[in-house]
């Protein structure tokens, strides 16, 4: 593939951008210098540098981003930034968008891609792809909820909001881990679904993390904020 059809791909802005960005010397391919935007090269594990930056070559992106609170996931944020004012522009450009969302108080690990097929993978619920969440409650946490939350609670909507037919949801897994921390493995992704089947047996969600996703934990080297490439094997598993 041409070199400015490469950068095109990969967000770098409008062809003829791309085009000045390789004329003025900006980018690099192993290690060299590339001037002629029309230089060809082959994109199977291909890394270019623009601007002194590494870029590996992906037909579609898949990134992690370990989010902070104070974050929305929503392309368009009402009240706080978006996750997306995290990650470089090139990944915005091309479009990257959340799997699935999570709140602005939540934490921890969040995918994003520009792989609409992937995004329905990870999120249709027929898929079962598990989420584990660490979620700080404010009240002790007794045996009798973790059995509750296995078996099955329903869920309410907030007060003041419109109340829809209940729903019931059950965790795949619920183990207390100290006194107010409970580790919940959920197979469903419903809005505020911890939050509401915590509050369904009596408790109340303080803080909320999201520590895995299919097979991919969040690796305890990336701080808050900071966003990370994925080979997508790593969260299919197998
Ligand atoms: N459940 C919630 O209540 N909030 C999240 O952000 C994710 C799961």
């Amino acid at each position: 593939m041409r070199l400015d059809q490469i950068l095109f791909s990969q967000g770098f802005g409008t062809r003829r951008l791309c085009a000045g960005l390789i004329a003025h010397g900006e980018v690099r391919v192993a290690g060299q210098v590339v001037d002629d935007p029309g230089a060809e090269f082959d994109t199977e594990g291909l890394c270019f540098d623009v601007g002194g930056q590494a870029w590996p070559y992906a037909e579609k992106a898949l990134v992690m981003l370990n989010k902070p609170a104070g974050y929305e996931c929503s392309q368009k944020p009402k009240h706080h930034p978006s996750v997306l004012s995290l990650l470089p522009a090139p990944l915005r450009e091309r479009g990257v968008q959340p799997i699935g969302r999570l709140d602005e108080d939540t934490t921890g690990l969040l995918l994003l891609t520009d792989d609409g097929a992937l995004i329905h993978r990870l999120t249709s619920p027929k898929h079962h792809v598990p989420k584990v969440y660490e979620a700080r409650c404010k009240h002790p946490l007794t045996p009798a909820m973790a059995e509750q939350l296995l078996a099955g609670v329903e869920l309410k909507e907030p007060e003041g909001k419109y109340q829809r037919p209940p729903e019931t949801t059950r965790a795949e897994g619920a183990e207390i881990v100290d006194g107010t921390l409970l580790r919940l493995t959920l197979l469903e992704g419903k809005y505020h679904q911890v939050k509401r089947m915590v509050a369904a047996v009596g408790n109340r969600v303080e803080a909320l993390h999201r520590s895995r996703l299919g097979a991919l934990a969040l690796p305890a080297d990336l701080v808050p904020g900071q966003w990370r490439w994925v080979d997508r094997a790593l969260v299919l598993g197998g």
